[in-house]
């Protein structure tokens, strides 16, 4: 514990602000009402000076010290880390010791027990016991920091969905095939997208240089690490574990391909769910929009469904493709109604990642310990 607990606004700073989910934070703080907070930017010297728009004015990007002596330590109250898992290991102990609460968009401290790993309409319970001692610190005048971190984006998208089906009927089993945008990997992959397809358009041969393959008109297995013994990579564990982390449950069976297609922002997911007790199409929609930050758009009649294009710049999560899946069924000839009851469903999700899967999420974390 240390320095005085700050005034009632709390201070807050973007790390990596400029960056993909960076300059989505700004946008996010200002929709949560921190406009008027008084609001740090900070990234790489690349960026030094360079002016980000927020809530009607401009805010410098400052060079970001990353060493246990920084200043900006004991000048901010809350920091939301986008700048990549090296920078958040490295600055963690300092920070927290100096009294910053860390809310951090990195994989760095997700699976590090004591770490909560939130997404505040699913377990806002895990933020209970930081916002305690928070609480009794600011009792004595002084203040105490930590470290909460923010899942990873296909995850939250994923469990977005899933969680009010699991709480109505418990999903067993999940088969998830992710169709992942171009900035899922930030600044350098929509770059990369952007410009194969003009070499693309223009008849001109496709050099990669961020990614391994080419991505214009092209789509390939997601760019994370691949455990060369088990054969699933790094985003597809992520899938896995953090759903167990969140869920506070030693029973998740996931089994996920992540893709990485050519679309610039957004990530859909089709699922395929086994639920312990049976229930029906029509008690699943209701769980389902029941459930904050959900939008269920599923219209039969004139097919239209949830697209990265209309998830884009949005909060919510959209939910499409409802239905029974009939090779679940006793019977796989049978034709199933809303009503039908059944253990077997397939859905179709899509979430602006750069949004609920990472900025948003972030913000609503922060929302939760310090009300704008
Ligand atoms: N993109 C997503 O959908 C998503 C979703 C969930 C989580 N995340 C995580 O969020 C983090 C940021 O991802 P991103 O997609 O926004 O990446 P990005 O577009 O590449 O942005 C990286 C940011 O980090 C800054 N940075 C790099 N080195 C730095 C340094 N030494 N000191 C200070 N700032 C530094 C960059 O500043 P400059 O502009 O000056 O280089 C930039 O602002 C990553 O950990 C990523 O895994 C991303």
């Amino acid at each position: 514990m240390s320095n005085p607990p700050s005034s009632s606004r709390p201070r807050i700073a973007v790390i990596g602000a400029t960056g993909a989910v960076g300059r989505e934070m700004l946008l996010c703080l200002e929709q949560w009402g921190y406009g008027q907070h008084p609001v740090r930017a900070f990234a790489s010297p690349r960026s030094a000076g360079q002016q980000l728009p927020f809530a009607g004015r401009s805010l410098t990007v400052e060079v970001f010290d990353d060493a246990p002596t920084a200043k900006w330590m004991h000048q901010v109250d809350f920091a939301l880390l986008a700048a990549g898992s090296s920078i958040s290991k490295k600055i963690a102990s300092a920070a927290t010791s100096s009294g910053v609460i860390l809310i951090d968009n990195s994989s760095a401290f997700r699976m590090t027990p004591g770490v909560p790993l939130v997404v505040p309409e699913i377990n806002p319970d895990h933020l209970a016991d930081l916002i305690a001692k928070r609480t009794a610190a600011a009792k004595q005048g002084s203040r105490i920091g930590g470290i909460i971190a923010n899942p990873n984006c296909s995850t939250i998208i994923l469990l977005m969905a899933l969680t009010p089906i699991h709480k109505l009927a418990t999903v067993q089993r999940a088969v998830v095939s992710t169709y992942q945008a171009a900035s899922g990997a930030g600044a350098q992959g929509m770059d990369e997208l952007a410009l194969l397809t003009r070499q693309a358009l223009d008849g001109n041969p496709l050099t990669p240089s961020f990614f391994t393959e080419p991505y214009a008109f092209n789509l390939f297995s997601h760019n994370s690490q691949m455990d060369v013994q088990t054969g699933a990579n790094v985003e597809e564990q992520k899938m896995l574990d953090e759903t167990a982390k969140i869920w506070a449950s030693d029973d998740v069976r996931i089994s996920a391909t992540c893709i990485r297609v050519p679309v610039m922002r957004a990530h859909s997911e089709s699922v395929n769910i086994t639920l312990k007790s049976p229930t029906t199409l029509r008690d699943i929609r209701l769980a389902l929009s029941s459930f904050p930050g959900i939008k269920i758009i599923d219209d039969r009649a004139t097919n239209t469904f949830p697209t990265p294009l209309k998830a884009s710049g949005g909060n919510d999560v959209l939910i499409g493709r409802l239905r029974v899946d009939r090779s679940q069924l006793p019977d796989p000839c049978a034709t199933p109604t809303d009503d039908t009851p059944a253990t077997g469903f397939d859905l179709f999700i899509v979430g602006d990642q750069l949004r609920k899967g990472a900025a948003q999420n972030a913000v609503q974390i922060l929302a939760a310990l310090a009300p704008a």
